[in-house]
């Protein structure tokens, strides 16, 4: 959420923040602005909008080979050109970017408000760049502690000053922050999207570390000053894999990529011949495994609901109790951390601080934590006692496809694992195994179909309101279609169990509120049917996403087939339908399918 990019070396650094902040622009697109340091001095250019807007309107001499960007998701004051970042002092002499929220900043505004300092924007960014400059010490490390020691919050910062030319200091604290080296130059970023094309040698920072960056390279601190020599390390990745390449949307990408990243995830990590999964990095022994009698699983999103499908995949194949609760509201209710529970936190990026905050929680109260996260490094992964990496490659549409369905997979991995030491029988797990060796070509056979949605979606596109409804393991996938659709249609789009809508939202039915119904072949779907008749009934337009044996009978009803697995998978196969119904419903309807309004990526505030 926000995104940061600095440059310092021998070329101009505008150009390059503003390639920069393009390749960041899905952490946060409200607003842009960059400053460079020159020979007069800083320079600042910021605007709301896009960086394409920014870019518009720079004067074509911005010259500096040093500077900071910044593109902006609104927390503190609307999205205006003021409360665009940088952010400067009074005298226009320090400039600041950051990420993340300082809790204080309502007090220190008043503080140096009171002290006649007049503020130019809304936001609590604005106070670093003034405390930085009030700073009596006589380096520009020494002023950025001196700023930290009044801030309470998280941050990734970025600080340029007039009286240094020669370096920026960063410094960070719940916000990711990187710093990458070129040869003579140097770049930092809060995501590696923006430096991979420069460089893939790179250095994360941990919390409470600052660090000074100069064209020759960099060094790091506490927050106290005392070094901690952090060093660079190369990166095994693929830049390409950050470029939508010749796709129109990163979202339509991430949807086709799905066979591949499926296979990746579960590559390795089957053993056919005790029908079970190898997973080394959760560092449970069959002796602790046995002796796990609930598993809790905390996710935000779409993440969460994945992890409704994972809660029931443990429960059915290990019979351990499961469930899944949203990570953003687990630590407010003072929750009963209990020491035989295995707590499992789910996130694409590692980095959404409720779910950070909820593993923190955890772990205080002496709970062991476990992390299904695709993002290798990142914040949840590293706090976790050990984990699954997701392996979906870099996701960068905010709509999130490709790494829910990796998700999925872990926890069916994850499951057969727990599942295996307990109750789970060898035929079973072998016959699980074989089910997902064939979850790739199912999602190709599913990915094949997209004429037939799209023309479903803009059907779907012109409501103003629709439900999806499925039961048991079909609810958690009509909860992600909703949030699929309602997302980047803006189409206001409710989930229910298919078995409540006559306790109440059955009244909505009508010829303008279609539903989507998830009805699977198990032994609900004649019940589901019959339900479904309920809302024919009324007059209320169908579309059921389904398996070719399901007898819809005389349903008025346009269906969707997909191919069935076994029963224990079939919930992400139902799920991949939803992704394009979403996907071609916002097509249709003009919007911008990879920056869905008020959203960004990677929600790093509370
Ligand atoms: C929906 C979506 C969000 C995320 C949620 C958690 O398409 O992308 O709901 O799933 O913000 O994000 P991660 O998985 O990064 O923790």
């Amino acid at each position: 959420m926000c995104g940061i990019v600095g440059y310092v070396g021998s070329q101009q650094a505008a150009p390059i923040l503003l390639e920069g902040l393009t390749r960041l622009e899905h952490r946060g697109y409200d607003s842009a602005g960059v400053a460079v340091l020159g020979g007069s001095g800083v320079r600042v250019g910021k605007r709301a909008g896009r960086v394409r807007d920014l870019s518009e309107a720079l004067p074509k001499r911005f010259s500096g080979k040093l500077g900071i960007g910044h593109t902006r998701w609104a927390t503190h004051g609307p999205a205006t050109d003021a409360n665009a970042h940088p952010h400067t002092d009074v005298d226009g002499r320090v400039a600041v970017v950051h990420n993340g929220i300082i809790d204080n900043a309502s007090t220190l505004r008043a503080a140096l408000t009171d002290a006649g300092v007049e503020l130019a924007s809304d936001t609590d960014t604005e106070v670093v760049a003034h405390l930085v400059a009030r700073s009596d010490a006589d380096t520009l490390e020494g002023k950025v502690r001196d700023a930290l020691a009044s801030v309470e919050g998280t941050y990734g910062l970025a600080v340029v000053h007039a009286d240094f030319p020669d370096r920026m200091v960063v410094a960070r604290n719940g916000s990711p922050l990187i710093v990458g080296v070129g040869g003579g130059e140097m770049y930092v970023a809060s995501d590696l999207a923006a430096l991979v094309r420069h460089t893939t040698t790179v250095a994360h920072l941990e919390d409470g570390e600052l660090a000074t960056v100069t064209a020759t390279g960099f060094t790091t601190m506490r927050r106290d000053l005392t070094a901690t020599h952090r060093e660079a390390a190369p990166l095994d990745i693929d830049p390409a894999a950050f470029d939508a390449g010749e796709h129109a949307s990163y979202m339509l990408k991430e949807i086709l990529e799905q066979p591949d990243s499926a296979e990746r995830v579960l590559r390795g990590r089957l053993v056919e011949r005790f029908g079970t999964a190898h997973l080394g990095g959760l560092n449970l022994d069959a002796r602790e495994t046995r002796a796990i009698s609930r598993v809790k699983i905390l996710g935000c999103g779409s993440a969460y609901y994945v992890g409704q499908m994972g809660a029931s995949l443990i429960e059915e194949l290990a019979r351990i109790p499961a469930d899944a609760e949203a990570a953003s509201e687990f630590r407010y209710r003072n929750p009963i951390i209990e020491p035989d529970t295995l707590y499992v936190a789910v996130s694409q990026s590692g980095e959404t601080v409720d779910t950070l905050l909820a593993v923190q929680e955890i772990r205080r109260k002496g709970g062991r934590v476990i992390g299904l996260v695709n993002v290798v490094g990142s914040a949840i992964a590293r706090e976790c006692d050990g984990g699954i990496y997701l392996h979906a490659g870099p996701e960068v549409a905010v709509a999130s496809t490709k790494a829910l369905t990796t998700m999925f997979l872990g926890f069916s991995l994850l499951a057969l694992q727990l599942g295996r030491v307990r109750d789970l029988s060898i035929a079973d797990g072998r016959r699980l195994i074989e089910g997902l060796q064939r979850i790739p070509d199912h999602i190709r056979q599913i990915l094949g179909h997209d004429d037939e949605y799209a023309t479903i979606a803009k059907q779907l596109a012109e409501a103003e309101s629709l439900f999806f409804v499925g039961r048991v393991r079909g609810y958690p996938v009509a909860r992600e279609g909703a949030q699929k659709f309602k997302e980047i249609s803006y189409r206001h789009a409710e989930a229910y169990q298919t078995s409540e809508l006559k306790h109440g939202p059955l009244a909505l039915i009508e010829a303008s509120v279609p539903t989507v119904a998830i009805v699977p072949d198990d032994e609900l779907a004649d019940r589901n049917v019959a339900a479904l008749h309920e809302i024919a009934a009324r007059g209320g337009p169908l579309v059921v996403v389904t398996h070719a044996t399901v007898d819809l009978g005389d349903l008025t009803a346009t269906r969707i087939d997909v191919p069935a697995c076994e029963r224990e998978l079939d919930p992400i196969l139902l799920t991949l339908p939803l992704q394009l119904l979403a996907y071609h419903a916002a097509l249709h309807l003009g919007h911008d399918i990879d920056k869905p309004r008020n959203l960004a990526k990677s929600v790093t505030v509370e």
